[in-house]
């Protein structure tokens, strides 16, 4: 395997001079493994890539607390796949949880990925923050919706830690993004999801996957993330499925005992894959 470089979006990875309880998060997403090693979507080997990535991590990012991983993590929802993902998300050492996006199976899911250090809970509660993992998986649908138990334990569980910081994460993406293809199989009910999450001002960020790109926004003064892909990127703004040259990434969060949020994307360099660009759709 050749070594991966990487480049990041910003400069704020210097964690040196954090404060004491900081908690260094690292955000996977959409790694769309099949039951197959061999597996292509698109062309592009979605294990190899994930590889790459995971050696990136380890070489440059050796003191991660946790890893999230956010859905589509088996493009065929195969248990085989998820015990493949499982055996790859080992080799990250650290505490890593998983929630399922449009083409997981979630009962396969939670059947599949469970015990310490990979597991698919609900919350984490560490160092004074909450993270809040929903299942936004609207079976037979791309587009995401959060069913009333995930809004309910939502509700609950924002209510049990009204001292906790929390980052909540979801597949989908609950606020268009400008692209227009993308925004049709967003959250399709993000109105009951904010209903919730406006009347908790510790909520200090929300990140999905689903948009296979880093994306950061603003809203009621929680900070907005999507992650790219540890596979293939899509086109920012496109208004069809468009893929774009971008390298497979992630994202990684440090999460500041005041609440603040830091943050920097990541993407492999000199990372070379074939992909079909003249596909419509994946
Ligand atoms: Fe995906």
């Amino acid at each position: 395997m050749t070594k991966p470089g990487c480049s990041t979006n910003n400069t704020n990875n210097d964690n040196r001079d954090l404060p004491p309880g900081s908690l260094n998060v690292l955000q996977l997403s959409d790694p769309h493994l099949f039951a197959d090693p061999e597996g292509r979507l698109l062309g592009m080997r979605t294990l190899v890539s994930l590889q790459h990535v995971i050696a990136h991590i380890n070489e440059n990012l050796p003191s991660i607390d946790l890893a999230l991983v956010t859905g589509d993590l088996v493009h065929d929802a195969s248990p085989a796949g998820y015990t493949l993902l499982k055996k790859q998300l080992s080799n990250l050492n650290t505490s890593t949880y998983c929630l399922p996006g449009n083409h997981d199976n979630s009962k396969i899911l939670n059947a599949s990925i469970s015990g310490n250090p990979i597991n698919s809970p609900f919350s984490i509660q560490k160092n004074g923050w909450s993270i809040i993992l929903l299942d936004s998986n609207l079976p037979g649908s791309t587009k995401g919706h959060l069913d009333n138990i995930q809004l309910t334990r939502l509700q609950a569980c924002l209510s049990d830690h009204p001292d906790h910081h929390t980052l909540i994460c979801l597949h989908h993406h609950t606020v268009p993004v400008k692209s227009r293809w993308l925004d049709t199989i967003m959250l399709n009910n993000a109105d009951d999801f904010f209903a919730i999450t406006d009347c908790h001002p510790q909520i200090k960020g929300i990140t999905c996957g689903h948009i296979h790109q880093s994306f950061e926004a603003k809203r009621n003064n929680v900070l907005l993330m999507g992650a790219p892909s540890t596979c293939f990127q899509f086109a920012p703004k496109s208004t069809d499925f468009e893929i774009d040259n971008k390298s497979p990434g992630y994202r990684q969060l440090t999460l500041l005992p005041d609440g603040s949020i830091i943050t920097n994307i990541f993407h492999l360099n000199n990372f070379t894959y074939s992909i079909d660009r003249s596909s419509s759709g994946y």
